[in-house]
């Protein structure tokens, strides 16, 4: 099968260690034994605090996701070093490399790639491109919710929703540079335009990656 996983910043850079890393590949490594993979990587907490500063430093927003995209791209460089042999050993800047890079057996993986999105907006786009069988957003909340569950105690969690639901519950959220929520809103258009098989389950703990074809306990976001 042809996998997109996205792992955001916040679960791989929870704290910035080799040991996470090493976590997160060994998984990702027992995945690439039967699937042809991509991986995006996000900025967590590194890309905000690089966003905060330049900010403060009178950059605009579109400088701001530049800075963002270099801090993912600098991530992914670490993921990489993480799978060593099984890795094409730079990150993808263009979603047309992706098939020649799956065509040599390789792990894809990728950081940011354009102002104005954020890299589940790349996964997202990348399993278009290559007509992925499903796109993995492991995330750190364990589903998509009615309301962002870190500020809204009332909130429940979604088990499985349309395309076009989850477009309604993210265009809710914010566009900045930095900015947080489970799937961002060009995500969930394209997933919703492509009807392309998605589930958003809990990264925090690496070993969720191998439920994605059980009961992975987040959302099922299906056409
Ligand atoms: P992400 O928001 O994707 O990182 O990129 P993240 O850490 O995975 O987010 P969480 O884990 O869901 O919280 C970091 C920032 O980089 C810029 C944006 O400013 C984004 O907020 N970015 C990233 C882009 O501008 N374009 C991209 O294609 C990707």
């Amino acid at each position: 099968m042809k996998l997109v996983i996205s792992i955001g910043g916040s679960i791989l850079l929870s704290e910035l260690s080799a040991e996470n890393f090493r976590k997160y590949a060994k998984v990702l490594k027992e995945l690439s034994t039967d699937h042809q993979l991509v991986v995006v990587v996000g900025g967590g907490k590194i890309a905000r605090d690089y966003i905060s500063v330049s900010r403060e430093l009178g950059a605009n927003e579109t400088m701001s996701d530049l800075i963002g995209i270099e801090v993912t791209r600098l991530n992914a460089r670490l993921l990489i070093s993480s799978l060593g042999e099984i890795a094409y050993p730079e990150p993808l800047k263009d979603y047309t490399e992706i098939p020649r890079v799956l065509s040599m057996e390789k792990v894809a993986v990728m950081g940011g790639i354009a102002p104005g999105q954020t890299t589940d907006a790349v996964a997202a786009i990348a399993a278009e491109y290559i007509n992925a069988d499903l796109l993995v957003n492991a995330t750190s909340v364990d589903g998509v919710y009615t309301s962002d569950p870190r500020v809204d105690r009332s909130a429940k969690k979604i088990e499985r929703m349309s395309a076009e639901d989850l477009v309604r519950v993210v265009m809710k959220s914010e566009m900045k540079a930095g900015a947080r929520a489970v799937i961002d809103p060009l995500a969930a258009k394209i997933i919703e335009r492509s009807k392309i098989r998605t589930i958003v389950i809990d990264g925090r703990n690496p070993e969720n990656l191998k439920k994605i074809f059980g009961d992975h306990g987040g959302t099922e976001i299906v056409g």
